[in-house]
């Protein structure tokens, strides 16, 4: 397993920031394909909690190398700001250990704008995104109209760019949604700025990530959200606008097949979602609450709190198939200790008929309701385990059934926070 992929299997927030904390141990590059500041990795270190946004996890480590590909979306304010906060708590950050894919694009402040308005109109129906510009700076780069990071070195092209990008949106946001527009001028100085301050940090990674391959160096592809927020396969249009899956790998870095020896699926032992969207196992109740609590349930990235449910097999088993998942990592299942019964959703009911299969209809999804399996719960905590032979029955035949249910070998499980906490399975 020289070059591993990460990703969430689930609604994002699985953990991941955990598990790419241990796997970046004596990794050459970590990289993230996909995403940008919408994401918010957790990793706990000797008690001293670090919240990533856009940086990748592996910064934490010495020697490690990272890399934000050009599959990202990155506004450069969030990630100076990331870097002043990483060194403050004494992590080395500078242009040797980060590189910034010069495609990636440029989340512009208009981009923010844009979010917080579109979901404004959208009322009832919003997404309830992270507001941070995420979908409105894609929109941008699939329309041709983006700013990329290279760009920010290039002044004459930067001014074009921007001239008639702001002029665009400055209709939008003046006739449409009748508020201040922009000033291109300001804009330009500020992106000019950024330019300046980044530039050691900008790099052509496609080919420094190609030449690593070559080199077979080990990498680490840090997925960022989960399958199911994915635009393309996930529960649309209540997702993000990026690619989480597999596939985000090979457009979000310009890395060919060759690139990726294993793909490790993230999943929480029960399940989480922010923002709006169908959720069938949600646990609207105290058991959602005592969830929530009990597993800190609030967004790294916007502070709200997580919509809690139990774990969902047709979404996982599909979540699976998506990304050729060869391993499983489950995560906090501590947060399960003390449960007298423990369900997992293991098929739909969708119009009167069962099915296992997860409908790629969001009509059909928002209608499905959950059939349960139920477990019995474990009689004493899980909490901080560091060996497989000390789990209570009860809790290995939830993750055995877990695993055999997804079709894949369960790799590791989180019992806890920090990096102590975890039980390896080979
Ligand atoms: P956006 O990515 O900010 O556009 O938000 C779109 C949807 O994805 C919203 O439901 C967000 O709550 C969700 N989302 C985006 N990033 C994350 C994440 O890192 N974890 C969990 N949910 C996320």
């Amino acid at each position: 397993m020289k070059r591993i992929a990460v990703i969430g299997a689930q609604w994002g927030d699985e953990g991941k920031g955990k598990v790419v904390d241990f796997l970046a141990e004596n990794k050459d590059i970590v990289v993230r394909y996909s995403g940008g500041p919408n994401a918010g990795h957790t990793v706990v270190i000797d008690g001293k909690k670090y919240v990533l946004h856009l940086i990748p996890s592996g910064i934490l480590r010495k020697g490690t190398l990272c890399i934000m590909g050009n599959g990202m979306v990155i506004d450069p304010d969030a990630l100076l700001k990331e870097m002043e906060d990483l060194r403050s708590l004494g992590v080395h950050v500078d242009g040797d250990n980060l590189k910034i894919s010069e495609s990636a694009h440029v989340i512009m402040p208009y981009h923010k704008k844009l979010d917080f308005l579109q979901e404004k109109v959208k009322g009832g129906g919003k997404i309830g995104t992270t507001l941070k510009g995420v979908g409105p700076c894609y929109s941008d780069k699939t329309a041709r109209l983006g700013i990329r990071i290279g760009d920010l070195l290039d002044p004459a092209i930067l001014r074009d760019k921007l001239r008639l990008s702001v002029a665009i949106k400055n209709v939008l946001i003046k006739e449409f949604f009748e508020e201040e527009g922009f000033d291109v001028n300001e804009l330009y100085e500020t992106a000019l700025r950024w330019g300046e301050t980044l530039k050691g940090y900008i790099a052509n990674t496609t080919m420094m990530l190609n030449k690593a391959v070559r080199d077979d160096k080990s990498i680490l592809y840090e997925g960022a959200q989960g399958t199911m927020l994915d635009v393309d396969h996930g529960t649309y249009p209540f997702v993000t606008s990026s690619n989480p899956t597999i596939g985000g790998i090979y457009t979000g870095c310009g890395v060919g097949f060759n690139a990726v020896d294993a793909v490790i699926g993230v999943v929480k032992a029960y399940t989480t979602r922010v923002g709006g969207g169908a959720f069938p196992t949600e646990q609207d109740n105290e058991i959602g609450l005592y969830m929530r609590e009990k597993g800190g349930e609030y967004g790294a990235t916007t502070g709200r709190p997580r919509r809690c449910g139990w774990l969902d097999l047709v979404a996982l088993r599909y979540a699976s198939m998506i990304n050729g998942m060869t391993h499983i990592a489950i995560t906090k299942l501590d947060v399960l200790d003390g449960l007298e019964r423990i369900k997992v959703c293991v098929a739909y009911e969708i119009d009167g008929d069962v099915t296992d299969e997860f409908p790629l209809s969001y009509s059909r999804f928002e209608r499905a309701k959950p059939i349960y399996r139920e477990f019995e719960g474990w009689d004493r905590p899980v909490k901080g385990i560091k060996d497989r032979r000390e789990l209570p029955v009860n809790a290995m035949k939830y993750l055995e059934y877990i695993a055999e249910s997804t079709g894949v070998k369960l790799f590791m499980v989180s019992t806890g926070p920090s990096r102590e906490e975890t039980i390896f399975f080979d």
